[in-house]
């Protein structure tokens, strides 16, 4: 996929917003992290609250910046606090997974964090450097990627809910399984389409990928209001209900882009075969 959006200043462009989301996420991050860890581990809530301050001044001195220079000198100035929240989160799961530490932090969701850190790392590198060299690969891992990560949104939904609630239990739980067969299959097309072109295939998948991510939104969407509402019962807070939710609207804009790149990719002509 390609990460810059031709004619118009890195800086103006997508890549800004991008980069605004994952520093809002990161900032979210640390927050979750506080309130899952217990009283007692004061030093860990004490690191987490740095992450949060440091990422909220990143995100307000990113609206000042105004021209590409700036928005280059900015991206290389926060790789290293992104790979430092990384190292922090696989930290606090090394110590979950140990039994070093309890609290109401989930295993998976530190990991799922992680993964999101390691991801912004990466989309950081992909702005410095300009270029994808193989598209196709980077299509496919990216809906690896987001579709793992829509399936474990509903399994943490599922799991935080209110056992009463049975009917979204349910729904969230079906979810899950759609998302992890969408994800099965995800990594079927990587490594048959490695280094390859697209096919007729892939095109069809990314609809009903496109299909399945709008209705996750749409349940996350009714989820947000209803929890900010009070009117369903749950251990989510608020704040990460809309946080799922922005970032089934994320993986949606990166299925927009793949779109339009796949229809941009020369697609050879389909050879109906002699049966
Ligand atoms: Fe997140
Ligand atoms: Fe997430």
């Amino acid at each position: 996929m390609d990460i810059f959006c031709p004619h118009v200043k890195p800086y103006e462009c997508l890549n800004m917003k991008r980069v605004q989301f994952w520093l809002r996420i990161m900032k979210e991050h640390s927050l979750f992290m506080k309130l899952g860890f217990a009283c007692s581990d004061t030093d860990l809530i004490r690191q987490a609250e740095c992450f949060y301050n440091e990422f909220a001044a990143f995100e307000e001195q990113s609206h000042d910046i105004c021209c590409d220079e700036e928005f280059m000198a900015f991206v290389d100035r926060i790789m290293v606090p992104v790979k430092n929240i990384f190292a922090f989160k696989r930290h606090v799961l090394h110590l979950l997974v140990t039994c070093e530490i309890g609290g109401y932090n989930y295993p998976l969701l530190i990991d799922h964090i992680s993964r999101e850190a390691m991801y912004f790392h990466k989309l950081l590198g992909k702005i410095q450097n300009g270029t994808t060299k193989h598209p196709v690969d980077s299509i496919v891992s990216d809906n690896v990627f987001w579709l793992r990560h829509m399936a474990d949104h509903a399994r943490f939904i599922a799991g935080l809910l209110d056992p009463s609630e049975r009917d979204f239990v349910e729904k969230a739980n079906e979810f899950a399984v759609q998302f992890e067969k969408l994800q099965l299959q995800a990594r079927d097309l990587d490594s048959m389409l490695w280094h390859s072109c697209p096919n007729n295939d892939l095109n069809r998948f990314e609809k009903d990928v496109t299909a399945a991510t709008t209705k996750i939104r749409d349940f996350k969407k009714a989820a947000r209001d209803l929890i900010a509402s009070c009117k369903v019962v749950s251990l989510i807070p608020p704040l990460l209900a809309d946080h799922v939710l922005r970032e089934a609207e994320y993986f949606l804009q990166v299925l927009e882009e793949i779109q339009q790149d796949l229809t941009c990719m020369a697609v050879s002509p389909v050879k109906t075969a002699d049966f």
